[in-house]
């Protein structure tokens, strides 16, 4: 498909980057129609330097030249980020934001005369274009949804999330759930280095058993991982024994709090967001 939208990022950093390479090498987007601005403006020139794209100085002309608006800053620099822009969004931007901690309420509500939001949560396997991108989108537009799976689909493979609570519930699983398999392949790693592996193969070995995990569930889509654990356990043998060890101590307790606790820190970080955005309105 050839898009003849125009591409603005305000913020100029990993997320804004990666997306952008996505956009140019899979979407075949020119790069003289993507314009980037930030605060440093060193950031912004290295990446015009790099890709072709535009850098431009200010974000009044971001917005005057673009229609796809994504808001690539840290969820911190928002407000600032915004602050004296907010009245040149109109109704034909599309305003796509990466910020954590930033809910579609709050993006309607600082962004008033804008009419169509799209909020994504990305992962570490954005960089790659792999992993799944949560999203949910709000717009007075018919058949915005086309477009824009097609653009996330560039950075992952998109899913949307119907309201947002089922949002952040994917955010958790997601984004923030890399964070938890780190912790379970960090123990993995401890114990085959006391066994006397040396640290590298350690790695390996851990990577490349979580790798075959996903792998292997990926390609038996006809199995439950129940029906996959059920071919690697034999009855009173080896995997039968550890499995049972993990589900004595409530394996599943410990991640289902550990999942609880996250939805509720990103419960109180957006309300700090919403007082700190209700107090500088104010
Ligand atoms: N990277 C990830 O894996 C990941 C995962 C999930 C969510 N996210 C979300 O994606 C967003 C971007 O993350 P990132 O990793 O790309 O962050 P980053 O590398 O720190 O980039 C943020 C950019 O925003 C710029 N900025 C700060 N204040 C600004 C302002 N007032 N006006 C314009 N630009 C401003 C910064 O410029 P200076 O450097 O000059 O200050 C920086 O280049 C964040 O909201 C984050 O929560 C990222």
């Amino acid at each position: 498909m050839k898009y003849v939208q125009k591409f603005g990022f305000i913020g100029a950093g990993q997320m804004a980057q990666s997306t952008i390479e996505a956009l140019v090498n899979k979407l075949q987007i020119s790069p003289k129609s993507i314009f980037v601005t930030n605060k440093s403006s060193t950031k912004a020139q290295s990446l015009a330097d790099q890709y072709g794209v535009q850098f431009v100085g200010s974000t009044d002309e971001l917005l005057d030249q673009a229609t796809w608006i994504f808001l690539a800053m840290k969820p911190q620099d928002f407000e600032e980020a915004l602050t004296g822009f907010v009245k040149a969004f109109d109704e034909n931007h599309v305003v796509l934001s990466f910020c954590a901690g930033i809910s579609l309420e709050i993006l309607k509500n600082y962004l008033p005369t804008a009419k169509n939001f799209v909020r994504v949560m990305p992962s570490l396997g954005t960089r790659f274009g792999i992993g799944m991108l949560p999203y949910v989108w709000s717009s007075e537009k018919r058949n915005l949804e086309t477009t824009i799976e097609d653009v996330l689909s560039v950075l992952g493979t998109p899913v949307l999330a119907t309201e947002s609570e089922t949002f952040e519930a994917a955010m958790v699983g997601c984004s923030s759930g890399l964070g938890f398999i780190y912790e379970l392949m960090g123990i993995w790693k401890d114990w085959l280095e006391e066994r006397g592996f040396d640290p590298e193969l350690a790695h390996n070995m851990v990577v490349q058993t979580f790798k075959t995990a996903a792998v292997v569930a990926e390609k038996s889509t006809d199995a439950s991982f129940e029906g996959l654990q059920n071919k690697v356990a034999s009855k009173k043998g080896v995997t039968a024994e550890g499995l049972k060890a993990l589900r004595e101590m409530e394996v599943d307790r410990v991640l289902r709090v550990s999942f609880e606790k996250a939805l509720l820190r990103d419960e109180a970080l957006q309300d700090q967001v919403m007082q700190q955005i209700g107090r500088s309105s104010s």
